[in-house]
């Protein structure tokens, strides 16, 4: 959450700020701002709203070849100009941008600022208020923004001008992420590679706890006690084209359309080549020889998680429990003797994850991240990674991201069976092939999807979704993607469930999704149907070949039984997004979230 810029290099500052925090405004977006330095000094431009709003305030007569940019995702103190970043120390000699939560600002206001009224409702103002004090008393810039580092709790990315010497710019972090990029006369400091691709394509990682001293010609790490720390670059395999829309209207959209070639590269990433699956071995290890899986994530990820269970258990025969990280530490199950940790996560990067991540290693579990973002924070202290390879996902609304994560969990629990020697009846490879041609006749027919949201979504203010057995957890992704980008109150249930309560909220013209692709639970499924409909709900029957009846709204095309919420998903992903586009809804950044949480 946040997105931190940074520039120091011979050209003007100002456009390379700009344009790399719109690339990092998936992040965050309800207020940003830039500062330039130059030889008179310290020029602030922040405004509430977009990047777009920036730009309006920022004066194209200032120029500078250093500064710092950021926009935000508040936590601290409303969205407003005042609360916006950059943040000023008393004098204004320092200028700071920070990205994270520093838990024990009040205490650290209250031990050594006592005597200064700050500006801003953040808590981010006090680091650059203790940079000045300690600046002070040290004479020594480096030394004070070590010392203010080492007191702050919680975490932090954070980039630092001095009007005093504009040659540099002071980056740290801790917990939240921050990329150094290397160019030729030029470094830039970024949230994300994507942001500053316009640059380089050379990233130095940060560790947390680390001083880095940015020059135009020079990067110096330091330990926060002052040690050197030598680090060579990596190359970020990305393309700027990866993060445009191109002549899509949405990233949404784009990447929903994106799905079956993910699948495709998928196969060919896992593939060996006699057409078996290919899997490192240390991961094979890992998981043939724990006794459980904890699964560990959060929103989609958490529902790609509930499928991944599925698929081990049945496959594998190995005992799968699913948990939402923010929950996991405060009430942990008695676990098994040899458990494996699995972190699912798009970004990589979420702080609900980490908690856990760092906790089940202090503990000596073995952990395995599977993101779209190898190099990320979660990769990075995992012991292992399997990689989604659905390339960048920049709606905040995750589609392929999901998909990805549930073939690479086939692939993964597919490769477990082998190796314990259970005989396996199809070929998965294959059986991912069927699926993205599956996917690209379901993408094919977005007016069907138009036209459902049209009918039953254009004005109602609540909605169901309806499944039994993987139904259920495709269910509850589908009301995820409905109520995040249409404001939609939506539910996923186990079509069970509903009358134990719920069905109380049914009304006459009560929209119902009812998703039947699981043949074993068909009549079941279809009886909840006939349920709600004798309380006036109207019926959206997605169902799948060979299951369908007389009056289904939808038939998707046949796959595996194993792998129908692949497909299934998409007339659900498809339908939220013409929701919130008929509803003239912010569907690529809908209000009060943002792509990476990164706070806990
Ligand atoms: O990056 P992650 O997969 O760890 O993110 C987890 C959730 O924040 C994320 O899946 C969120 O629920 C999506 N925006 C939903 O579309």
């Amino acid at each position: 959450m946040c997105g931190i810029v940074g520039y120091i290099g011979s050209k003007d500052a100002k456009e390379v700020l700009l344009r790399g925090l719109e690339k990092l405004e998936y992040r965050g977006y309800d207020s940003a701002g830039i500062a330039i330095v130059n030889k008179d000094g310290v020029h602030v431009f922040k405004e509430k709203g977009r990047i777009a709003a920036l730009r309006n305030v920022v004066d194209t007569a200032v120029s500078g070849t250093a500064g710092i940019g950021h926009t935000r995702w508040a936590t601290h103190g409303v969205p407003s100009r005042v609360n916006a970043h950059p943040h000023q120390s008393e004098t204004e000699r320092f200028t700071l941008v920070h990205n994270g939560v520093i838990e024990n600002y009040e205490k650290l206001k209250r031990e050594y600022l006592a005597d200064i009224e700050l500006t801003s409702d953040t808590d981010t103002e006090i680091i650059v208020q203790l940079v000045e004090r300690f600046a002070r008393e040290e004479k020594d810039v480096e030394a004070a923004i070590s010392k203010t580092l080492s007191l702050l709790k919680g975490s932090y990315a954070t980039a630092i001008l001095d009007k005093q010497d504009s040659s540099k710019v002071y980056v740290g972090k801790n917990k939240s992420p921050l990329l150094i990029g290397v160019g030729d006369g030029v470094n830039v400091i970024a949230s994300d590679a994507m942001a500053m691709l316009q640059v380089t394509n050379q990233f130095l990682e940060i560790m947390d706890e680390e001083l880095v001293i940015v020059t135009r010609d020079n990067v110096t790490v330091k330990t926060l006690e002052g040690t050197v720390v030598e680090r060579d670059p990596f190359t970020a395999e990305l393309d700027e084209s990866d993060i445009e829309k191109g002549t899509y209207p949405h990233f949404m959209l784009k990447e929903i359309d994106e799905q079956p070639f993910v699948m495709r590269n998928i196969i060919q990433k896992y593939q060996n080549e006699d057409g078996s699956v290919r899997l490192e071995e240390d991961i094979r290890q890992a998981m043939t020889s724990s006794d459980r899986i904890y699964i560990i994530a959060a929103g989609t990820s958490y529902h790609a998680g509930l499928v991944g269970k599925q698929l081990i258990e049945k496959l594998t025969n190995c005992p799968v429990e699913v948990h939402i990280a923010s929950e996991f530490l405060y009430n942990m199950p008695v676990l098994s003797k040899n458990p494996l940790f699995v972190f699912i996560s798009q970004s990589g990067e979420t702080a609900d994850l980490r908690g856990v991540l760092v906790e089940v290693k202090k503990l000596g579990y073995k952990t395995l991240t599977v993101t779209n973002v190898p190099g990320s924070t979660l990769s990075r202290e995992a012991d292992f990674t399997l990689h989604t390879y659905a390339g960048p996902e920049i709606a905040v609304a995750s589609t392929k991201a999901y998909t990805a994560q549930m073939a690479v969990f086939t692939l993964l629990a597919v490769d477990t069976a082998k190796a314990k020697g259970i005989e396996l009846d199809f070929d998965p490879l294959q059986e991912l092939g069927i699926v993205a041609s599956v996917m690209e006749t379901l993408c094919d027919q977005k007016e069907s999807f138009e036209q459902i949201a049209r009918d039953f979504l254009s004005v109602t203010r609540n909605c169901f979704f309806i499944g039994r057995a993987t139904d259920y957890y495709v269910c509850l992704e589908g009301s995820l993607k409905l109520k995040e980008i249409s404001y939609i109150q939506a539910e996923g249930f186990a079509g069970g469930e509903l009358k134990h309560g719920t069905i109380a909220l049914i009304e006459d013209g009560t929209p119902v999704v009812a998703l039947a692709t699981q043949d074993h639970v068909n009549l079941s499924i279809r009886g909840n149907v006939k349920e709600v409909v004798a309380r006036g709900a109207a019926p959206c029957i997605i169902s799948m070949e060979g299951m369908e009846e007389k009056d289904d709204t939808f038939v998707i095309p046949t796959v595996h039984k194993l792998l129908t919420p692949l497909v299934s998903v998409i007339p659900m992903q498809l339908i939220a997004y013409y929701a919130a586009l008929h509803r003239d809804c912010d569907v690529d950044k809908p209000r009060n979230l943002a792509k990476s949480v990164t706070v806990e």
